[in-house]
Protein backbone atom coordinates (compact mmCIF):
# COMPACT_ATOMS: atom_id res chain seq x y z
CA UNK A 1 0.00 0.00 0.00
CA UNK A 2 2.86 2.24 0.38
CA UNK A 3 3.27 2.54 -2.84
CA UNK A 4 0.41 4.72 -3.07
CA UNK A 5 1.73 7.56 -0.77
CA UNK A 6 2.64 9.92 -2.74
CA UNK A 7 6.81 10.40 -2.06
CA UNK A 8 10.44 10.21 -3.79
CA UNK A 9 9.85 6.78 -4.34
CA UNK A 10 6.51 6.84 -6.45
CA UNK A 11 7.27 10.03 -8.53
CA UNK A 12 6.70 8.21 -11.53
CA UNK A 13 3.96 6.27 -10.50
CA UNK A 14 1.80 9.69 -9.58
CA UNK A 15 2.53 11.30 -13.07
CA UNK A 16 0.93 8.06 -14.84
CA UNK A 17 -1.78 8.14 -12.51
CA UNK A 18 -2.69 11.65 -12.32
CA UNK A 19 -1.75 11.86 -16.65
CA UNK A 20 -4.10 9.19 -16.70
CA UNK A 21 -7.15 11.04 -14.70
CA UNK A 22 -6.32 14.53 -17.22
CA UNK A 23 -6.18 12.13 -20.02
CA UNK A 24 -9.88 11.32 -19.37
CA UNK A 25 -11.21 14.57 -18.28
CA UNK A 26 -9.87 16.40 -21.06
CA UNK A 27 -11.68 13.92 -23.59
CA UNK A 28 -14.92 14.12 -21.67
CA UNK A 29 -14.58 18.25 -21.70
CA UNK A 30 -14.17 17.78 -25.71
CA UNK A 31 -16.91 15.43 -26.30
CA UNK A 32 -19.53 17.11 -23.70
CA UNK A 33 -22.01 18.37 -26.29
CA UNK A 34 -24.43 19.38 -23.91
CA UNK A 35 -24.20 20.47 -19.92
CA UNK A 36 -26.07 18.12 -18.22
CA UNK A 37 -27.34 14.46 -19.24
CA UNK A 38 -30.81 15.34 -17.68
CA UNK A 39 -30.04 12.03 -15.36
CA UNK A 40 -32.38 11.99 -12.30
CA UNK A 41 -32.02 11.37 -8.43
CA UNK A 42 -33.71 7.92 -9.02
CA UNK A 43 -31.67 6.91 -12.05
CA UNK A 44 -28.34 7.91 -11.06
CA UNK A 45 -28.93 7.02 -6.90
CA UNK A 46 -29.03 3.24 -7.40
CA UNK A 47 -25.45 3.18 -9.41
CA UNK A 48 -23.90 5.33 -6.48
CA UNK A 49 -25.71 3.01 -3.70
CA UNK A 50 -24.61 -0.13 -5.71
CA UNK A 51 -20.49 0.55 -4.84
CA UNK A 52 -19.69 -1.38 -2.18
CA UNK A 53 -16.41 0.91 -0.56
CA UNK A 54 -15.53 -2.00 1.37
CA UNK A 55 -14.33 -4.19 -1.77
CA UNK A 56 -11.59 -1.81 -3.30
CA UNK A 57 -10.54 -2.42 -7.26
CA UNK A 58 -7.03 -2.10 -6.59
CA UNK A 59 -6.53 -0.30 -10.06
CA UNK A 60 -6.36 3.26 -11.01
CA UNK A 61 -8.18 2.67 -14.58
CA UNK A 62 -10.93 0.57 -13.20
CA UNK A 63 -11.75 3.41 -10.70
CA UNK A 64 -11.77 5.87 -13.55
CA UNK A 65 -14.15 3.43 -15.71
CA UNK A 66 -16.06 3.36 -12.64
CA UNK A 67 -15.88 7.31 -12.44
CA UNK A 68 -17.57 7.57 -15.24
CA UNK A 69 -20.83 5.99 -14.29
CA UNK A 70 -20.73 7.54 -11.10
CA UNK A 71 -20.06 11.00 -11.80
CA UNK A 72 -18.31 12.46 -15.21
CA UNK A 73 -20.96 11.27 -17.22
CA UNK A 74 -23.66 13.19 -15.50
CA UNK A 75 -21.98 15.90 -13.99
CA UNK A 76 -22.97 19.67 -14.75
CA UNK A 77 -20.65 21.18 -17.06
CA UNK A 78 -19.67 24.66 -16.02
CA UNK A 79 -17.75 25.21 -19.35
CA UNK A 80 -20.50 24.36 -21.89
CA UNK A 81 -21.91 27.61 -23.31
CA UNK A 82 -25.55 26.67 -22.60
CA UNK A 83 -24.90 26.48 -18.92
CA UNK A 84 -26.74 29.43 -18.20
CA UNK A 85 -27.67 28.86 -14.26
CA UNK A 86 -25.86 29.76 -11.28
CA UNK A 87 -22.95 32.08 -9.83
CA UNK A 88 -20.12 28.98 -11.24
CA UNK A 89 -17.70 30.04 -14.04
CA UNK A 90 -15.84 28.67 -16.54
CA UNK A 91 -11.83 27.62 -15.16
CA UNK A 92 -8.91 29.16 -16.56
CA UNK A 93 -6.55 26.31 -17.81
CA UNK A 94 -3.53 27.85 -15.56
CA UNK A 95 -5.74 28.16 -12.37
CA UNK A 96 -6.41 24.25 -12.81
CA UNK A 97 -2.72 23.70 -12.99
CA UNK A 98 -2.07 25.59 -9.87
CA UNK A 99 -5.22 23.24 -8.16
CA UNK A 100 -2.98 20.23 -9.21
CA UNK A 101 -0.08 21.66 -7.99
CA UNK A 102 -1.30 22.96 -4.71
CA UNK A 103 -3.05 19.66 -3.63
CA UNK A 104 0.41 17.54 -4.53
CA UNK A 105 2.87 19.62 -2.64
CA UNK A 106 -0.13 19.73 -0.13
CA UNK A 107 0.82 23.02 2.01
CA UNK A 108 -1.51 24.32 4.74
CA UNK A 109 -1.54 28.10 4.94
CA UNK A 110 -2.31 28.03 8.56
CA UNK A 111 1.38 28.83 9.32
CA UNK A 112 4.86 29.48 7.87
CA UNK A 113 6.03 25.62 9.34
CA UNK A 114 3.53 24.12 6.79
CA UNK A 115 3.85 26.69 4.09
CA UNK A 116 6.73 28.20 3.68
CA UNK A 117 6.57 30.35 0.02
CA UNK A 118 2.37 29.54 0.17
CA UNK A 119 2.01 32.17 2.85
CA UNK A 120 4.08 34.56 1.24
CA UNK A 121 2.81 34.18 -2.24
CA UNK A 122 -0.84 34.69 0.00
CA UNK A 123 0.33 37.39 1.22
CA UNK A 124 1.16 38.78 -2.13
CA UNK A 125 -2.25 38.18 -3.45
CA UNK A 126 -3.98 39.37 -0.58
CA UNK A 127 -2.39 42.87 -1.50
CA UNK A 128 -2.19 43.09 -4.97
CA UNK A 129 -6.26 42.87 -4.48
CA UNK A 130 -6.59 45.53 -1.76
CA UNK A 131 -4.12 47.53 -4.10
CA UNK A 132 -6.69 47.14 -6.79
CA UNK A 133 -9.66 47.82 -4.61
CA UNK A 134 -7.70 51.12 -3.35
CA UNK A 135 -8.06 50.32 0.43
CA UNK A 136 -5.00 51.88 1.15
CA UNK A 137 -1.60 51.07 2.96
CA UNK A 138 -2.85 49.20 6.16
CA UNK A 139 -4.95 47.02 4.78
CA UNK A 140 -4.80 43.48 4.90
CA UNK A 141 -6.85 40.20 4.19
CA UNK A 142 -7.18 35.89 4.27
CA UNK A 143 -7.99 33.47 1.55
CA UNK A 144 -11.31 31.95 2.68
CA UNK A 145 -13.89 29.20 1.69
CA UNK A 146 -16.02 31.24 -0.06
CA UNK A 147 -18.25 34.64 0.42
CA UNK A 148 -20.49 33.17 3.01
CA UNK A 149 -17.75 32.49 4.81
CA UNK A 150 -15.89 35.99 4.05
CA UNK A 151 -19.01 37.48 4.67
CA UNK A 152 -19.21 35.87 8.00
CA UNK A 153 -16.00 37.11 9.57
CA UNK A 154 -16.10 40.97 7.70
CA UNK A 155 -19.65 40.65 10.06
CA UNK A 156 -17.36 39.34 13.20
CA UNK A 157 -14.51 42.39 12.63
CA UNK A 158 -17.52 44.99 12.66
CA UNK A 159 -19.45 43.03 15.40
CA UNK A 160 -16.27 43.47 17.49
CA UNK A 161 -15.72 46.84 16.58
CA UNK A 162 -19.09 47.98 17.45
CA UNK A 163 -19.40 50.25 20.93
CA UNK A 164 -22.31 48.47 22.18
CA UNK A 165 -22.60 46.67 26.07
CA UNK A 166 -25.40 44.40 24.36
CA UNK A 167 -25.04 42.43 21.00
CA UNK A 168 -29.16 43.07 21.01
CA UNK A 169 -28.41 46.52 20.57
CA UNK A 170 -26.52 45.80 16.88
CA UNK A 171 -28.47 46.33 13.78
CA UNK A 172 -27.12 45.30 10.34
CA UNK A 173 -28.32 46.96 6.99
CA UNK A 174 -28.48 45.57 4.07
CA UNK A 175 -30.84 46.01 0.99
CA UNK A 176 -33.86 43.37 0.31
CA UNK A 177 -32.11 41.61 -2.10
CA UNK A 178 -28.33 41.14 -0.57
CA UNK A 179 -27.39 37.73 -0.03
CA UNK A 180 -28.67 35.46 2.12
CA UNK A 181 -25.47 34.84 4.39
CA UNK A 182 -25.83 38.52 5.88
CA UNK A 183 -28.81 37.01 8.02
CA UNK A 184 -26.97 33.74 8.37
CA UNK A 185 -23.96 35.31 9.57
CA UNK A 186 -26.06 37.66 12.10
CA UNK A 187 -27.51 34.32 13.63
CA UNK A 188 -23.95 32.92 13.91
CA UNK A 189 -22.82 36.08 15.85
CA UNK A 190 -25.60 35.73 18.51
CA UNK A 191 -27.17 39.03 17.24
CA UNK A 192 -30.82 39.39 17.89
CA UNK A 193 -33.61 37.85 15.37
CA UNK A 194 -34.10 41.69 14.12
CA UNK A 195 -30.55 42.19 13.48
CA UNK A 196 -30.73 42.73 10.07
CA UNK A 197 -32.49 45.63 8.97
CA UNK A 198 -33.76 45.17 5.12
CA UNK A 199 -33.55 48.33 2.90
CA UNK A 200 -35.86 48.47 0.03
CA UNK A 201 -34.21 49.15 -3.15
CA UNK A 202 -35.13 50.80 -6.23
CA UNK A 203 -36.19 50.22 -9.77
CA UNK A 204 -32.67 48.97 -10.78
CA UNK A 205 -32.23 46.87 -8.00
CA UNK A 206 -30.06 49.25 -5.87
CA UNK A 207 -30.13 49.93 -2.21
CA UNK A 208 -32.11 53.30 -1.85
CA UNK A 209 -30.04 55.47 0.04
CA UNK A 210 -32.37 58.17 1.57
CA UNK A 211 -34.49 54.57 3.00
CA UNK A 212 -30.93 53.68 4.77
CA UNK A 213 -30.33 57.11 5.81
CA UNK A 214 -34.07 56.89 7.48
CA UNK A 215 -33.37 53.49 8.77
CA UNK A 216 -29.49 54.83 10.20
CA UNK A 217 -31.52 58.11 11.76
CA UNK A 218 -34.47 55.60 13.97
CA UNK A 219 -32.10 53.12 15.18
CA UNK A 220 -30.52 56.17 16.63
CA UNK A 221 -32.99 57.59 17.95
CA UNK A 222 -34.02 53.83 19.29
CA UNK A 223 -31.40 53.71 21.23
CA UNK A 224 -29.82 50.95 18.90
CA UNK A 225 -26.60 50.70 17.77
CA UNK A 226 -26.02 50.69 13.86
CA UNK A 227 -23.00 47.97 13.50
CA UNK A 228 -22.63 47.66 9.79
CA UNK A 229 -24.06 48.53 6.60
CA UNK A 230 -23.67 46.03 3.92
CA UNK A 231 -23.91 47.12 0.38
CA UNK A 232 -23.80 45.25 -2.41
CA UNK A 233 -21.51 44.98 -5.66
CA UNK A 234 -23.38 42.52 -7.51
CA UNK A 235 -26.63 41.41 -6.20
CA UNK A 236 -26.68 37.37 -6.80
CA UNK A 237 -30.02 37.98 -8.61
CA UNK A 238 -29.97 41.19 -10.72
CA UNK A 239 -26.17 41.78 -10.07
CA UNK A 240 -27.38 45.44 -9.28
CA UNK A 241 -24.44 47.12 -7.39
CA UNK A 242 -25.79 49.07 -4.45
CA UNK A 243 -24.60 53.23 -4.42
CA UNK A 244 -21.05 53.02 -2.89
CA UNK A 245 -20.33 56.50 -2.60
CA UNK A 246 -23.64 57.52 -1.05
CA UNK A 247 -23.62 54.78 1.21
CA UNK A 248 -20.09 55.04 2.51
CA UNK A 249 -21.42 59.10 3.20
CA UNK A 250 -23.76 57.85 5.38
CA UNK A 251 -21.23 54.75 6.64
CA UNK A 252 -18.84 58.07 7.85
CA UNK A 253 -21.98 59.98 9.42
CA UNK A 254 -23.33 57.12 11.21
CA UNK A 255 -19.71 55.99 12.27
CA UNK A 256 -20.51 52.51 11.06
CA UNK A 257 -18.34 50.18 9.26
CA UNK A 258 -18.99 49.68 5.81
CA UNK A 259 -18.53 46.11 4.28
CA UNK A 260 -18.86 45.80 0.48
CA UNK A 261 -19.94 42.20 -0.78
CA UNK A 262 -18.34 42.09 -3.73
CA UNK A 263 -18.47 38.24 -4.45
CA UNK A 264 -19.53 38.65 -7.79
CA UNK A 265 -18.48 42.27 -8.91
CA UNK A 266 -15.18 41.55 -7.83
CA UNK A 267 -14.54 40.32 -11.31
CA UNK A 268 -14.84 44.39 -12.18
CA UNK A 269 -11.31 44.72 -10.38
CA UNK A 270 -9.60 43.37 -13.16
CA UNK A 271 -12.21 44.84 -15.77
CA UNK A 272 -10.66 47.07 -18.86
CA UNK A 273 -13.82 48.74 -19.43
CA UNK A 274 -16.21 48.82 -16.22
CA UNK A 275 -13.57 49.10 -13.02
CA UNK A 276 -15.64 52.24 -12.45
CA UNK A 277 -18.82 50.82 -11.68
CA UNK A 278 -17.48 50.15 -8.39
CA UNK A 279 -15.96 53.04 -7.31
CA UNK A 280 -16.54 53.68 -3.80
CA UNK A 281 -15.78 50.14 -3.04
CA UNK A 282 -12.39 51.99 -1.99
CA UNK A 283 -13.79 53.51 1.03
CA UNK A 284 -14.98 50.09 2.88
CA UNK A 285 -13.84 49.21 6.02
CA UNK A 286 -13.93 45.75 4.76
CA UNK A 287 -14.79 43.51 1.38
CA UNK A 288 -15.97 40.30 0.32
CA UNK A 289 -14.20 38.86 -3.22
CA UNK A 290 -15.02 35.48 -4.61
CA UNK A 291 -12.38 34.78 -7.54
CA UNK A 292 -14.47 31.87 -8.00
CA UNK A 293 -17.10 33.91 -9.30
CA UNK A 294 -15.82 36.22 -11.42
CA UNK A 295 -12.13 35.77 -11.77
CA UNK A 296 -12.66 32.13 -13.84
CA UNK A 297 -11.21 30.13 -10.68
CA UNK A 298 -12.02 26.84 -9.67
CA UNK A 299 -14.18 26.40 -6.57
CA UNK A 300 -12.62 27.32 -3.77
CA UNK A 301 -11.30 30.92 -3.77
CA UNK A 302 -12.10 33.83 -2.34
CA UNK A 303 -10.38 36.43 0.44
CA UNK A 304 -12.15 38.45 2.93
CA UNK A 305 -9.76 41.97 3.03
CA UNK A 306 -9.69 45.22 5.21
CA UNK A 307 -8.71 48.74 5.93
CA UNK A 308 -7.25 48.80 8.51
CA UNK A 309 -5.17 44.78 9.23
CA UNK A 310 -5.47 45.23 13.15
CA UNK A 311 -9.37 44.83 12.98
CA UNK A 312 -8.34 41.06 12.08
CA UNK A 313 -6.57 40.74 15.27
CA UNK A 314 -10.85 39.84 16.58
CA UNK A 315 -10.63 36.07 14.41
CA UNK A 316 -6.51 35.68 16.63
CA UNK A 317 -6.25 32.74 19.10
CA UNK A 318 -2.88 31.76 19.76
CA UNK A 319 -2.42 27.68 20.33
CA UNK A 320 0.93 26.90 21.92
CA UNK A 321 1.38 23.84 19.35
CA UNK A 322 0.89 25.77 16.39
CA UNK A 323 1.16 29.65 16.64
CA UNK A 324 2.37 30.83 19.73
CA UNK A 325 2.36 34.51 20.90
CA UNK A 326 6.20 35.02 20.84
CA UNK A 327 5.85 34.18 16.94
CA UNK A 328 4.32 37.53 16.63
CA UNK A 329 7.52 38.67 18.63
CA UNK A 330 9.88 36.92 15.87
CA UNK A 331 7.70 38.31 12.98
CA UNK A 332 6.48 35.01 11.44
CA UNK A 333 4.30 35.37 9.73
CA UNK A 334 1.47 32.92 10.35
CA UNK A 335 -1.78 33.25 8.37
CA UNK A 336 -3.78 31.38 11.01
CA UNK A 337 -4.16 34.66 13.33
CA UNK A 338 -6.54 36.18 10.62
CA UNK A 339 -8.67 33.33 9.64
CA UNK A 340 -11.96 31.48 11.00
CA UNK A 341 -10.31 28.52 9.71
CA UNK A 342 -6.87 26.01 11.01
CA UNK A 343 -5.77 23.98 8.33
CA UNK A 344 -6.29 25.53 5.20
CA UNK A 345 -5.59 25.42 1.33
CA UNK A 346 -2.95 27.26 -0.48
CA UNK A 347 -6.19 28.54 -2.71
CA UNK A 348 -4.11 31.80 -3.52
CA UNK A 349 -1.88 30.00 -5.86
CA UNK A 350 -4.58 29.42 -8.59
CA UNK A 351 -4.85 33.11 -8.58
CA UNK A 352 -0.95 33.78 -8.82
CA UNK A 353 -0.71 31.22 -11.96
CA UNK A 354 -3.34 32.91 -13.61
CA UNK A 355 -1.75 36.55 -13.02
CA UNK A 356 1.74 35.03 -14.15
CA UNK A 357 0.33 33.39 -17.23
CA UNK A 358 -2.59 35.36 -18.66
CA UNK A 359 -2.65 39.08 -16.24
CA UNK A 360 -4.92 40.60 -14.77
CA UNK A 361 -6.20 42.35 -18.15
CA UNK A 362 -6.58 39.30 -19.68
CA UNK A 363 -9.07 38.10 -16.82
CA UNK A 364 -10.66 41.58 -16.77
CA UNK A 365 -11.41 41.07 -21.04
CA UNK A 366 -13.05 37.86 -20.02
CA UNK A 367 -15.45 39.54 -17.91
CA UNK A 368 -15.79 41.96 -19.67
CA UNK A 369 -16.90 40.21 -22.51
CA UNK A 370 -20.00 38.18 -20.42
CA UNK A 371 -21.13 41.90 -19.09
CA UNK A 372 -21.17 42.90 -22.77
CA UNK A 373 -23.12 39.89 -23.62
CA UNK A 374 -25.80 40.23 -21.38
CA UNK A 375 -26.48 43.66 -22.73
CA UNK A 376 -26.71 41.75 -25.87
CA UNK A 377 -29.05 39.62 -23.97
CA UNK A 378 -31.04 42.09 -22.20
CA UNK A 379 -31.94 43.88 -26.22
CA UNK A 380 -33.14 40.18 -27.59
CA UNK A 381 -35.33 39.94 -24.23
CA UNK A 382 -36.30 43.53 -24.22
CA UNK A 383 -37.45 42.88 -28.14
CA UNK A 384 -39.43 39.92 -27.55
CA UNK A 385 -43.42 39.75 -26.75
CA UNK A 386 -42.75 36.44 -25.68
CA UNK A 387 -40.42 37.21 -22.50
CA UNK A 388 -40.61 40.39 -19.57
CA UNK A 389 -37.13 41.05 -18.23
CA UNK A 390 -36.26 43.01 -14.82
CA UNK A 391 -33.60 45.22 -15.15
CA UNK A 392 -31.04 46.36 -17.42
CA UNK A 393 -27.72 44.05 -16.09
CA UNK A 394 -25.16 46.03 -14.09
CA UNK A 395 -22.94 43.03 -14.83
CA UNK A 396 -23.81 39.29 -16.19
CA UNK A 397 -27.31 38.16 -14.93
CA UNK A 398 -30.91 38.78 -16.98
CA UNK A 399 -34.21 37.65 -15.13
CA UNK A 400 -37.04 37.38 -17.29
CA UNK A 401 -40.27 35.35 -17.44
CA UNK A 402 -42.32 33.91 -20.02
CA UNK A 403 -45.55 35.45 -20.67
CA UNK A 404 -48.41 33.92 -22.71
CA UNK A 405 -49.90 35.76 -24.98
CA UNK A 406 -53.54 34.06 -24.76
CA UNK A 407 -52.87 33.53 -20.00
CA UNK A 408 -53.69 36.22 -17.91
CA UNK A 409 -53.16 34.78 -14.70
CA UNK A 410 -50.18 35.16 -12.67
CA UNK A 411 -50.00 32.06 -11.16
CA UNK A 412 -51.02 30.03 -14.50
CA UNK A 413 -48.04 31.53 -15.86
CA UNK A 414 -45.77 30.90 -12.59
CA UNK A 415 -46.10 27.11 -13.27
CA UNK A 416 -45.54 27.92 -17.08
CA UNK A 417 -42.09 29.48 -16.14
CA UNK A 418 -41.36 26.53 -13.68
CA UNK A 419 -42.36 23.72 -15.87
CA UNK A 420 -40.24 25.32 -18.56
CA UNK A 421 -36.84 25.12 -16.24
CA UNK A 422 -37.61 21.60 -14.82
CA UNK A 423 -37.97 20.65 -18.74
CA UNK A 424 -35.14 22.26 -19.62
CA UNK A 425 -33.04 20.75 -16.98
CA UNK A 426 -34.15 17.41 -17.87
CA UNK A 427 -33.46 17.65 -21.33
CA UNK A 428 -30.03 18.45 -20.26
CA UNK A 429 -30.49 21.09 -23.72
CA UNK A 430 -29.91 24.04 -21.12
CA UNK A 431 -29.36 24.55 -17.60
CA UNK A 432 -30.79 28.25 -16.37
CA UNK A 433 -31.84 29.52 -12.52
CA UNK A 434 -34.87 30.64 -11.13
CA UNK A 435 -36.05 33.16 -8.52
CA UNK A 436 -39.20 34.96 -7.31
CA UNK A 437 -39.63 38.93 -8.41
CA UNK A 438 -42.35 40.71 -5.90
CA UNK A 439 -43.96 36.91 -5.37
CA UNK A 440 -44.10 35.93 -8.77
CA UNK A 441 -41.28 33.01 -10.31
CA UNK A 442 -38.90 34.15 -13.15
CA UNK A 443 -36.41 32.88 -14.75
CA UNK A 444 -32.19 33.79 -14.78
CA UNK A 445 -29.60 33.67 -16.65
CA UNK A 446 -25.76 33.87 -15.31
CA UNK A 447 -23.63 34.83 -18.12
CA UNK A 448 -19.99 33.73 -16.68
CA UNK A 449 -19.02 32.09 -20.08
CA UNK A 450 -17.75 34.60 -22.92
CA UNK A 451 -17.94 31.25 -24.75
CA UNK A 452 -21.74 31.65 -25.24
CA UNK A 453 -23.25 33.66 -28.05
CA UNK A 454 -26.10 35.72 -28.57
CA UNK A 455 -27.41 32.48 -30.23
CA UNK A 456 -26.96 30.70 -27.61
CA UNK A 457 -29.27 33.02 -25.52
CA UNK A 458 -31.82 33.36 -28.02
CA UNK A 459 -31.93 29.15 -28.81
CA UNK A 460 -32.38 28.50 -25.08
CA UNK A 461 -35.12 31.45 -25.35
CA UNK A 462 -36.81 29.32 -27.86
CA UNK A 463 -36.63 26.21 -25.98
CA UNK A 464 -37.97 27.59 -22.52
CA UNK A 465 -40.80 28.84 -24.63
CA UNK A 466 -41.30 25.37 -26.34
CA UNK A 467 -41.57 23.73 -22.85
CA UNK A 468 -43.73 26.98 -21.09
CA UNK A 469 -46.58 26.41 -24.48
CA UNK A 470 -46.06 22.56 -23.91
CA UNK A 471 -47.17 22.91 -20.56
CA UNK A 472 -49.71 25.52 -21.27
CA UNK A 473 -51.18 23.31 -23.56
CA UNK A 474 -51.76 19.98 -21.83
CA UNK A 475 -53.07 22.16 -18.68
CA UNK A 476 -55.88 23.64 -21.45
CA UNK A 477 -55.98 19.95 -22.35
CA UNK A 478 -56.50 18.60 -18.82
CA UNK A 479 -59.41 21.48 -18.04
CA UNK A 480 -61.25 20.12 -20.80
C1 LIG B 1 -23.51 38.48 -3.49
C2 LIG B 1 -23.08 37.17 -2.91
N1 LIG B 1 -22.49 37.13 -1.71
C3 LIG B 1 -22.09 35.98 -1.15
C4 LIG B 1 -22.30 34.78 -1.78
C5 LIG B 1 -21.87 33.50 -1.12
O1 LIG B 1 -20.71 33.02 -1.75
P1 LIG B 1 -20.25 31.51 -1.61
O2 LIG B 1 -21.24 30.69 -2.37
O3 LIG B 1 -18.88 31.50 -2.23
O4 LIG B 1 -20.21 31.16 -0.16
C6 LIG B 1 -22.92 34.76 -3.02
C7 LIG B 1 -23.18 33.48 -3.71
O5 LIG B 1 -23.80 33.41 -4.72
C8 LIG B 1 -23.31 35.98 -3.61
O6 LIG B 1 -23.92 36.03 -4.80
Amino acid sequence: MRSHLLNDTTAEQYRRSVTEGIERVAAKLAATDRPFTGVTVDALAPTIDAIDLDKPLFDTAAVLDELEDVYLRDAIYFHHPRYLAHLNCPVVIPAVLGEAILSAINSSLDTWDQSAGGTLIERKIVDWTTARIGLGENADGVFTSGGTQSNLQALLLAREEAKTDSFAKLRIFASEVSHFSVKKSAKLLGLGQDAVVSIPVDHDKRMQTVALAHELERCRKDGLVPMAVVATAGTTDFGSIDPLPEIAELCDQFDTWMHVDAAYGCGLLASVKYRGRIDGIERADSVTVDYHKSFFQPVSSSAVLVRDASTLRHATYHAEYLNPRRMVSERIPNQVDKSLQTTRRFDALKLWMTLRVMGADGIGQLFDEVCDLAVEGWRLLAADPRYDVVVEPSLSTLVFRYIPAAVTDPAEIDRANLYARKALFASGDAVVAGTKVQGRHYLKFTLLNPETTTEDIAAVLDLIAGHAEQYLGESLDRAS
